[in-house]
């Protein structure tokens, strides 16, 4: 079996070709970071029109890297859910048109899905039923993931996502965008002691739910003064700078780290798996692994490279192939909405 995993929905394109034993024949992610960059986050309309141009040239790029052409494949696999609806457009266009020509059964993957998959592809073993904690730059979602396309979900944030208050930070640091490689870098220097922070919602072990944008707020008042809101103007050293960046992501991981934990404690499973771009983080890793080991917990962490956005995660689409899980060419995309 051999199935083409197309991935558009924030501002990665990116396509795979995955067997049936999930081997990766062939990968490609073409990153728009350096587009979005000078606007500091990704800009909707900016994403899906560099998709538009980019999506042709990686599907041919990958069918080239795999070794295959199209009469070999035997599905075309798109995310459609969650993302920008533009830039989930384009990826669905592209597997339709697909389908049609070569005349291949189509699959809709759920991103945050495909997320946790990543972890089975890079560990080749089953971690399902598990915890599945996703922390991206859109999402911080806690899952009880019954099987690789069967979530029930146990809590997400009430307001911002971890990756969005990583990026937001690191615009007050005037540190550049992405937000969360920044941080890291500068926090290597810095002592995460040096601002007690708050740490939202440990303190309620019996609720799923993340909170990031009053420590986003406690971050800008200690750089700009209490109830004043321009950090652009202020002058800090680069000590506070790698101070307040250490005591920031010391943090949002505590946070990230409690939740996964107490999500662990109240569904009674043993399993967690981890991905989106925030899990790259060293320090989230470094501190969810202590967590795990000390309470025995078997941790699947996808590596830095298959936790931001990609195509091999898309390898989901194989259990949903075995399901039967085809769709018609009809299918829609769902930007807000998890559907499948
Ligand atoms: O999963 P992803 O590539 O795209 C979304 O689906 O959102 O995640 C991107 C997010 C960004 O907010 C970025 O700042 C964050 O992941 N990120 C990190 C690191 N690398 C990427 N956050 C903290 N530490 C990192 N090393
Ligand atoms: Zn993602």
């Amino acid at each position: 079996m051999k199935i083409l995993t197309i991935e558009s929905s924030c501002d990665e394109t990116a396509a795979a070709v995955i067997d049936g034993e999930l081997n990766v024949l062939g990968a490609v992610v073409a990153s728009q970071v350096k587009i979005h960059e000078i606007y500091g986050g990704v800009v909707p309309e900016i994403a899906s029109r560099a998709h538009l141009e980019r999506i042709l040239p990686v599907i041919d790029e990958t069918l080239r890297r795999a070794g295959v052409a199209l009469r070999d494949l035997d599905a075309v696999s798109v995310v459609n859910t969650p993302g920008l609806a533009g830039s989930l457009l384009v990826g669905l266009s592209g597997a339709k048109a697909l389908a049609l020509a070569a005349g291949l059964p189509l699959i809709a993957v759920n991103h945050l899905q495909a997320h946790v998959y990543a972890c089975k592809v890079a560990y080749g073993v089953d971690p399902f039923p598990c915890v599945g904690l996703i922390v991206s730059g859109g999402h911080s979602n806690l899952y009880r993931c019954l099987t690789p396309i069967d979530f029930e979900p146990l809590g997400t944030t009430i307001d911002d996502a971890a990756g969005e208050a990583f990026d937001k930070v690191a615009a007050m640091l005037g540190l550049p965008y992405p937000g969360g490689p920044s941080i890291q870098k500068a926090a290597e220097e810095g002592d995460p002691n040096a601002y007690p922070f708050p740490r939202p919602l440990l303190n309620e072990p019996d609720r799923l739910e993340f909170s990031f944008s009053g420590l986003k707020t406690a971050v800008r008042y200690k750089i700009a003064g209490v109830g004043k809101v321009d950090c652009a103007s202020v002058v800090i050293s680069d000590r506070t700078r790698a101070d307040l960046a250490a005591s920031f992501q010391a943090a949002a991981v505590d946070c990230l780290v409690g939740k996964a934990m107490d999500a662990l404690r109240l569904t009674g499973l043993d399993t967690l798996c981890v991905g989106g771009g925030v899990a790259a983080n060293r320090h989230f890793r470094e501190e969810i692994e202590k967590a795990a080991k000390k309470r025995s917990v078997r941790l699947y962490i996808a590596p830095p490279k298959l936790c931001t956005d990609n195509a091999v995660m898309g390898a989901v689409a194989v259990e949903r192939y075995r399901a039967g899980l085809f769709e018609s060419l009809d299918l829609d995309v769902y930007p807000g909405l998890v559907r499948n």
